[in-house]
């Protein structure tokens, strides 16, 4: 099958389809007990990132049990940081704990962009391991973290609960907070880069802070990143579709994606799908947005959410989605009753 026939590719491309194509955000995750059996194996989280064989193999798990219509590469949003020179590492039952940059002299430790692929080619590996081994229907997502949400850790040193770190050293010092900014956009359109040469067939970029942008901020940092970003993949390979996610942007998604010219915009819980539908869904495919609990809670009220989410957004195009990703809590056999529900 070519890419362009796959189920997410057509939806990308602005068909509306009778059953939506399917993937989770995390479906790789704590909550498959054989993604904790590999993750046992690797060693450790960010092992097991940088294991090609590995990391293809958690990606194939929920391909093989759910029958997705799309794999994410295995990987996180922090490892461009990582190749970028900071420090990195996770503490159990946590989350991620980075070196900080907090002035002119941090920044200046930083690496040149051009180096990252040392760090990162295993990475591009696992995307051509995948490649290979993907069933023939499967699409194959590769991602990074966008500028601003990525620099929210790397300024603060782990994550926070209202980036007030980063907030403070972009009013604080504006001069070293853009110069982050256009270092992280650069790495980042570059990893991006390789991932498709390495044979992603889709971008995701994800900002998962993009709410805590203010007003302007939001377009200088939210946007304009995103837009340089796409801009470079359609100069390199202009038929790569790219999913936006300015998570708990609400309706500035919209002019997010006026001025990005993305092919889909990645809605999370707290936006109403039927806004969705009406504003964003003429404009771009959309993707998401059940709640990721009721993955954990099951029942009538997951079938009612499933196919209410499907109605709401099935007069456009749509790729069917949690609004953030599925925790370890959730019970593996609920998303086979979202499947049942979505696809009869
Ligand atoms: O979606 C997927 O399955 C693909 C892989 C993926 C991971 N992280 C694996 C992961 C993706 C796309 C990400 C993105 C990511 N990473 C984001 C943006 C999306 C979002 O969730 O908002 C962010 C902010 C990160 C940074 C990060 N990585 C944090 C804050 C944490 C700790 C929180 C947690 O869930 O434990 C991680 C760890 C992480 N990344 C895990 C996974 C499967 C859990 C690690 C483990 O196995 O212990």
């Amino acid at each position: 099958m070519q890419t362009k026939d796959k189920l997410l590719m057509r939806a990308l491309a602005g068909e509306t389809l009778d059953v939506p194509p399917v993937w989770m955000m995390r479906q790789a995750g704590r909550y498959l007990p054989e993604y904790k059996a590999t993750r046992a194996q690797a060693g450790s989280f960010l092992d097991l990132c940088y294991n090609p064989e590995l990391a293809a193999e958690v990606t194939l798990q929920p391909i093989r049990r759910y029958g997705f219509d799309a794999a994410i590469l295995f990987a996180d949003i922090l490892l461009v940081p990582q190749a970028l020179g900071a420090d990195l590492w996770f503490v159990e039952g946590e989350g991620p704990r980075l070196s900080t940059i907090q002035s002119a002299n941090d920044l200046a430790r930083l690496k040149p962009v051009e180096t990252i692929h040392e760090t990162l080619n295993p990475v591009y590996e696992t995307v051509r391991l995948l490649r290979a081994s993907l069933p023939a229907e499967t699409a194959l997502i590769g991602f990074a973290g966008a500028p601003w949400t990525v620099a929210t850790y790397m300024i603060a040193g782990q994550g926070t609960k209202d980036q007030g770190p980063a907030r403070q050293l972009m009013y604080g010092d504006r001069a070293t907070f853009d110069a982050l900014i256009d270092r992280i956009t650069d790495a980042t359109a570059a990893y991006l880069i390789a991932q498709i040469d390495a044979g992603a067939e889709v971008v995701k970029l994800f900002d998962s802070w993009a709410g805590a942008l203010p007003g302007a901020e939001f377009e200088r940092y939210a946007i304009e990143p995103a837009k340089r970003i796409v801009a470079a993949i359609r100069a390199h390979n202009s038929d790569i579709p790219v999913i936006g996610f300015p998570r708990q942007a609400g309706e500035k998604a919209e002019v997010f994606v006026d001025a990005t010219g993305v092919e889909a915009c990645a809605i999370d819980t707290s936006v109403d799908a039927h806004w969705a539908a009406r504003t964003l869904q003429p404009k771009t495919c959309v993707q998401g947005n059940l709640d990721p609990m009721l993955l954990v809670t099951g029942g009538q009220a997951l079938v009612s959410a499933t196919k209410a989410t499907a109605e709401a957004l099935g007069q456009g195009p749509h790729i069917f989605n949690l609004g953030h990703g599925i925790t370890p809590e959730a019970d593996p056999a609920n998303v086979d009753v979202m499947l049942k529900a979505l696809r009869g």
